[in-house]
């Protein structure tokens, strides 16, 4: 959350560093800003509220030369989103701007000490204590910038990502971390800071991702240099990164939003490739073979993750149990970071995370490998902290997600878990050879079959017209399609905004049943299964009740177009496989609900794509 840009070099870094925010805008967009040291050795900061349009249109009548400068999209933690909160803060002589990604847990009170001493505030931010801080060391003990951070570093509780300037020295850059990301571009002779490598690969492949503790010191006309929290200096690690623009363009989509659930089939055999062998019936998996020893020695596997994520985690234990047959538990990872858990060596702890950086998913994972068990991580951002953190892991290949609301990184996250549950089951001999040759040729199947779910997308943009004024919706599904019944329902409360709940459709008659009017749409996964005829009992229920049913069926279904106002056919598969399916139209629905509505369907109000703070 709140995204970071940094340049220094020989261009303007005006145009370089509003390119940059637009691309990092997903991760939080209440307010943004610049600061640049001019040619004459101003330091000029311009910050406004709201989108990265709105501070370009502050900014045509500005002086935004100066070819060294830092950058900030907010996503507000502490202080209101204002001009005055957003990033960069000035120190009180205007000397220093700061930018940062993360909470400074204990700014109150290093605050009100600086302020007995006299020190002015002008917003209400924990950033603005920091850079306030570094100031006061460095006036009051002669350090040098870089000094100054490393001292005030230690004197902060928290998380960060943090850049700063001095406009008495226009030619360095000083960047930190802790628990947030940072990425350093290495040009020809100019480098570029930012939270993730997307704003960078227009004009270098070679980066360094900094290591938790890391301070850098970015010099013109020097090398990048690395340290530890004591200043002792870091082996350069330069890695090559592999992104190209196309994937992080709109493709002639309206939307991210709409070419990521576009793009689900290509992405799933993407995930797949290499995976699974070209006869299509066999599944390797490079962790299992290097660390079956791990894996198939757990007595319980425990899932942690947050949400969307947290959903793909629950359809992931339903097929590690039912194959696998080894116990397996999922957690909110907010939660299980908390409340002292059981966990011990014979456990493998599963952190699903698209971001790979989701702060509470990392807290989670630490305490588990502290309390000795094997980490396995299932993420999507290359390089980012959650990788690192595991034992080994298993990445989707989906690409660059950038629509806010999560879609293809959950379809792929679930491909994921698929694979593993058959390769283990395979391993562990806990299904037979046939079956899981039979399932593992199915998965294969499965982009072909979304390609065919994809095709009603005209007819669900129709049907969202009718919903796009209801207050409050209910979806329901049971067995695999509950998670996809939560995950529909968050999508349209993330995008759209209006209320929905996902249920357990067989648990509705212990409550939600008593919301049900004919201003209540009803959306019902009932797809063919083992419990087919119960949920057709379900949506009798609902339909007894004046209740307004869209039901997902499988193709060719004729008893349950009797009893649903609207039908959705999808094309049939297993059971566990039908959440990949099932999920897309419920995708689509939310996209389409929210356009009607006139939202921003990529960059919903209050929401980032990823949460680095707790
Ligand atoms: C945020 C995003 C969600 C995502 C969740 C977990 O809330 O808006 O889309 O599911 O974080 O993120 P992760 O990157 O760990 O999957």
């Amino acid at each position: 959350m709140c995204g970071i840009v940094g340049y220094i070099g020989a261009k303007q870094a005006y145009p370089i560093l509003i390119k940059g925010l637009r691309r990092l805008e997903y991760r939080g967009y209440d307010s943004a800003g610049v600061a640049m040291i001019s040619q004459r050795g101003a330091l000029n900061v311009y910050k406004t509220k709201g989108k990265v349009d709105n501070l370009t249109d502050y900014c045509t009548d500005k002086d935004v030369s100066g070819s060294i400068g830092i950058a900030h999209t907010r996503w507000a933690t502490h202080g209101e989103p204002s001009a005055r909160n957003a990033h960069p803060h000035y120190s009180q002589s205007h000397n220093l701007a700061i930018i940062h990604n993360g909470i400074i847990e204990n700014y109150a009170d290093i605050k009100a000490k600086l302020q007995e001493k006299g020190v002015a505030f002008a917003s209400d931010t924990d950033t603005e204590v920091l850079v306030q801080l570094v100031e006061y060391i460095m006036s009051n003990r002669s350090l040098t910038l870089l000094e100054a951070v490393q001292t005030a570093l230690f004197q902060v509780i928290g998380a960060y990502a943090i850049a700063i300037i001095d406009k008495r020295e226009p030619t360095q850059i000083i960047v930190a971390r802790k628990q947030s990301p940072l990425v350093v571009g290495i040009g020809e002779s100019e480098f570029f800071i930012a939270s993730d490598a997307s704003p960078i690969i227009d004009y270098t492949d070679k980066v360094v991702y900094l290591e938790d503790g890391n301070i850098a010191v970015i010099r013109l006309g020097e090398e990048l240099k690395v340290m530890g929290i004591h200043g002792e200096e870091q082996e350069l690690k330069v890695k090559k990164v592999d992104l190209n623009l196309g994937q992080i363009e709109k493709g002639g989509y309206e939307h991210f939003m709409l070419k990521e659930i576009f793009e689900q089939p290509e992405c799933l055999t993407n995930c797949m490739r290499g995976r699974i062998n070209v006869e299509g019936n066999q599944v390797t998996l490079s962790a299992l073979i290097d660390h079956h020893q791990q894996l198939l020695g757990a007595k319980r596997i425990v899932i942690v993750a947050c949400g969307t994520s947290w959903h793909a985690g629950l359809i992931g234990k339903q097929l590690i149990e039912s194959l696998c047959r080894i116990p397996c538990e999922v957690e909110y990872a907010s939660e299980f970071r908390y409340r002292n858990p059981v966990v011990s060596k014979d456990d493998v702890v599963i952190a699903i995370s698209q971001s790979g950086e989701t702060a509470d998913t990392l807290a989670a994972i630490q305490l588990a490998k502290e309390q000795g068990a094997f980490i396995y991580g299932i993420c999507n951002a290359i390089g980012s902290s959650i990788p690192r953190a595991t034992d080994t892991g298993t990445y989707i290949h989906v690409g660059p997600e950038i629509g806010v609301a999560s879609t293809k990184a959950f379809t792929g996250q679930v491909t994921v878990l698929s694979m593993l549950a058959l390769c283990m089951a395979n391993k562990l001999g806990t299904i037979s050879i046939e079956r899981y040759r039979q399932m593992v040729s199915e998965l294969t199947c499965i982009p072909k079959k979304m390609e065919q779910a994809l095709q009603a997308n005209e007819e669900i943009k129709h049907l969202a017209r009718i919903f796009t004024y209801a207050k409050n919706c209910l979806y329901l599904g049971r067995g695999y399609n509950y998670p996809v019944a939560l995950e529909g329902a968050l999508k349209l409360k993330e995008i759209s905004y209006i209320h929905a709940e996902g249920y357990p459709a067989a648990e509705m008659k212990h409550g939600p049943i008593a919301l049900i009017d004919s201003e209540m749409p009803v959306f019902v996964i009932a797809t063919r299964d083992r419990l087919y005829e119960k949920v057709i009992s379900n949506i009798q229920e609902v339909r007894a009740r004046g209740g307004r049913v869209t039901a997902l069926i499988t193709e060719g279904d004729e008893q349950i177009k009797q009893y649903a106002d609207h039908v959705i056919e999808l094309p049939d598969t297993l059971e566990c496989f039908q959440p990949l399916i099932a999920s897309i139209p419920l995708q689509l629905l939310a996209y389409h609900i929210a356009v009607c509505k006139g939202k921003d369907v990529d960059r919903p109000r209050n929401l980032a794509k990823s949460v680095t703070v707790e």
